[in-house]
């Protein structure tokens, strides 16, 4: 055993150094490392030929990612996929390159960088290092855009299956995903229950990203997209109409706004279905812990427990059924519209 790893010293120092490995998968998941070692091992020199980067200092970053298992260092400089490293490959089943470059560019790099600011005055880190909204920053940087929404698609392929195994979402006829972004969730939705249509409604620079999604999941047939606000009006007519990551991104009185628009579209008795993690217990669940962080620091949102997610529906018109949790952290809290 390495007792040294049991120092706090020393495992403290390595929770403080996560930003350097932060970084280092970023660096390899904007160069396709990853999908460059897809056929087998290849020489450090040989993969920094392919990306037009520095031999020597390619090897550095390959070693030390193969150090925290990313890869795995063989012979003569040679570095192979292992089991972590594959799912930073674009055909990944559970695909995290998209979501590896999106939190190492820059500008939520940058707002991160602020997270004292925002914990000394509770405001967005964000803003106050852009002097804008991530939203508006976002559809001001058609690339951002698009690279926060490879990243949302890339959390959608790996939370869909256990998602739609803990909930039966073909009951419903015709499925609204509001703020569904480029459509992996409803196209997995949909790929799942043959007899469901569906309506993708988001930002319009954002749905313009969902015809190949769609396609690739096989249901364009039987999905209409729609863009516009979720702040002004949502399509009408749905049987049930998913949130899923979208009232984490904001404040209670803008979630209560959100959901008094959907309310308004909706008939009585048709399903609201919000697609989100429960906080969890003191102690436990990091992931949802540090995704409340990153809601302060980016969106300006947080994270929130079943209590919580019940008072909001209640204070736009809807009435609490139940959570039903997955085996991924995320489950589906369902209300009705009363
Ligand atoms: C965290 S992403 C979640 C996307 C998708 N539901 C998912 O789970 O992958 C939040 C989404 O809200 C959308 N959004 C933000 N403001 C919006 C608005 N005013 N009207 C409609 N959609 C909006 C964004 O474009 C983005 O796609």
């Amino acid at each position: 055993m390495d007792h040294d790893a049991l120092r706090p010293s020393l495992a403290l120092r390595r929770l403080v150094n996560g930003y350097q490995v932060t970084q280092a998968i970023h660096v390899a998941a904007v160069l396709g490392l990853a999908d460059l070692l897809a056929d087998g091992p290849r020489s450090s020199g040989d993969l920094a030929a392919t990306t037009n980067t520095h031999p020597g200092t390619l090897y550095r970053l390959l070693r030390a990612l193969a150090s925290a298992g990313v890869f795995r260092e063989e012979e003569d400089r040679h570095f192979a996929l292992t089991d972590l490293g594959a799912c930073l490959r674009v055909d990944a089943p559970e695909p995290v390159a998209g979501w590896a470059t999106f939190v190492g560019e820059s500008s939520h790099w940058q707002a991160w960088n602020a997270l004292l600011h925002s914990v000394q005055t509770g405001e967005n880190a964000f803003r106050h290092v852009h002097e804008i909204d991530s939203w508006t920053f976002r559809a001001h940087h058609p690339e951002l855009s698009a690279s926060f929404d490879r990243a949302m698609t890339d959390l959608s392929r790996q939370l869909s299956a256990a998602i739609l195994a803990a909930y039966d979402f073909g009951r419903f006829g015709q499925i609204i995903d509001v703020g569904g972004g480029n459509g992996a969730f409803l196209g997995a939705v949909l790929a799942k229950h043959p007899m469901t249509h569906g309506v993708l409604f988001d930002q319009p620079h954002v749905v313009s990203g969902a015809g190949p999604v769609l396609a690739a999941a096989g249901v364009a047939a039987r999905c209409e997209v729609v863009g516009g606000s979720f702040f002004d009006a949502v399509p009408a007519g749905g049987d049930a109409y998913i949130l899923k990551a979208i009232l984490h991104d904001w404040e209670d009185a803008p979630c209560v706004q959100i959901l008094q628009t959907c309310r308004r579209a909706m008939a009585d008795g048709a399903a609201l279905l919000v697609v989100e993690r429960d906080l969890g217990r003191p102690n436990q669940d990091p992931d949802a812990k540090f995704s409340d962080l990153n809601m302060l620091v980016g969106p300006m949102g947080q994270e929130r427990t079943p209590d919580d997610y019940a008072a909001l529906f209640a204070a736009a018109g809807f009435r609490f059924v139940t959570f039903t949790p997955s085996t991924v952290g995320t489950g589906v809290y369902e209300g009705v519209a009363a």
